[in-house]
């Protein structure tokens, strides 16, 4: 099928995430071959093959969702609702979708990771990661990786996710740094591991993604998800891409953060599902850190799909402006991914980036806060095509 240009006039509020171009009021974008080829003022707009009118809407780049776990079969309900009758969240819950996706057929997986990505883009999400980490064995791991790059933009290795019962914590390691590596790096850009008690020490998770680098894989950790941990120092030892959760972070986490380049990647909707406090996004953007805004869409600790809820909590519940929000779930995500930069970037709107693009039924983004809860878009563009 032939490309066809978009126009897309009538956007009162135009966020590009770009400095050179900045906020722009009554603006225009021209979609072309998958990327932004123009945008500036709507009265200069040129033509394209299609005129879209908004009629005075808010646009902004697809949100960049980093950090979801949508490999997955099962239900965890039952464990939702004793959590919310006060028992905790332990990384042991994860062992029930271990078993539950171990006895999925591929169908069954493959089609319940398109509803959620067919979900996510509903809601304007433009660009997704996901992890393995349900399958923790070879076979499991290499499956959810295949399966995993079908269908989502970036696929992180996660075989460092829990100790499956059957095995004992060192040979497990042992696994995973050999024969599990080796079978699912070529699947995958990115490697991960939990880095928390009751999952790895940071031990075990320094041996783990110092193998990964060792294949040519990026780095990203979960850290100080529940309690104050060795997460954060070890990936910014590591030269990690992110480090997701920072829950729990001291001054000195806020400091090597702030003096790296690894992103701290924020998951309000788990630490809200799992009823662990919020992270102090204040003290990292003072201290300079980037702050990434993701889903961590998962059946355990955080079964969300909605970017606009983790946005609309950042600001209502976290002290996040509106703009620092939407910038930490769009050009934040894209950081985390090193996906913000050069042709076909992600998380910005310039000429030559991805064609994704978001338009709210709302006149500014101020809404997604001041309407929380209320579903907000209106018509979404994914590289150049409209999925909504
Ligand atoms: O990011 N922290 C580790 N992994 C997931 C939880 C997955 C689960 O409970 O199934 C998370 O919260």
């Amino acid at each position: 099928m032939a490309e066809v240009s978009v126009v897309v006039t009538g956007i009162a509020e135009l966020t590009t995430n770009d400095d050179e171009w900045g906020p722009l009021a009554d603006a225009a974008l021209v979609l072309d071959s998958g990327v932004v080829a123009w945008l500036g003022p709507a009265a200069k707009a040129p033509v394209a093959d299609v005129r879209v009118d908004v009629g005075g809407r808010a646009a902004l780049p697809g949100w960049v969702d980093s950090h979801t776990h949508l490999v997955f079969a099962g239900d965890r309900t039952a464990e939702f609702g004793a959590r919310m009758a006060g028992e905790p969240y332990r990384a042991g819950g994860i062992a029930a979708t271990v078993a539950a996706t171990r006895a999925a057929t591929d169908t069954q997986l493959g089609t319940n990771l398109r509803r959620h990505v067919a979900e996510a883009a509903g809601q304007g999400t433009t660009y997704l990661e996901t992890k393995t980490g349900y399958g923790l064995t070879v076979a499991d791991e290499v499956r959810a990786a295949k399966l995993a790059s079908e269908q989502v933009d970036e696929v992180t290795f996660l075989g460092a996710h829990l100790v499956p019962a059957e095995m004992s914590a060192d040979d497990y390691v042992a696994l995973v740094c050999g024969p599990m590596l080796d079978a699912v790096a070529p699947h995958v850009r990115w490697a991960d591991a939990f880095c928390e008690t009751g999952a790895f020490d940071a031990d075990q998770s320094r041996a783990v993604l110092t193998a990964a680098a060792g294949h040519g894989l990026g780095l990203r950790v979960h850290g100080n998800q529940l309690g104050p941990g060795p997460g954060v120092a070890l990936a910014v030892e590591l030269g990690a891409a992110s480090v997701d959760h920072c829950t729990y972070l001291t001054p000195s986490d806020v400091d090597a953060l702030a003096g790296s380049d690894t992103v701290a990647t924020l998951l309000p909707a788990c630490d809200l599902s799992t009823r662990q406090p919020l992270p102090d996004a204040r003290a990292l953007l003072d201290a300079g850190a980037t702050v990434a805004l993701a889903t961590n869409c998962n059946p355990g600790s955080s079964y969300t799909s909605s970017m606009a809820f983790c946005v609309a909590t950042a600001v209502l519940q976290m002290r996040m402006s509106v703009v620092e929000a939407v910038r930490a779930a769009t050009l934040g995500g894209a950081r985390a991914l090193r996906r913000e930069s050069g042709d076909g970037a992600v998380g910005v709107l310039r000429p030559g980036s991805r064609a994704d693009l978001h338009v709210l039924d709302a006149p500014s983004v101020t809404h997604l806060a001041y309407r929380p809860g209320v579903p907000l878009t209106y018509a979404v563009w994914r590289g150049g095509l409209r999925v909504r």
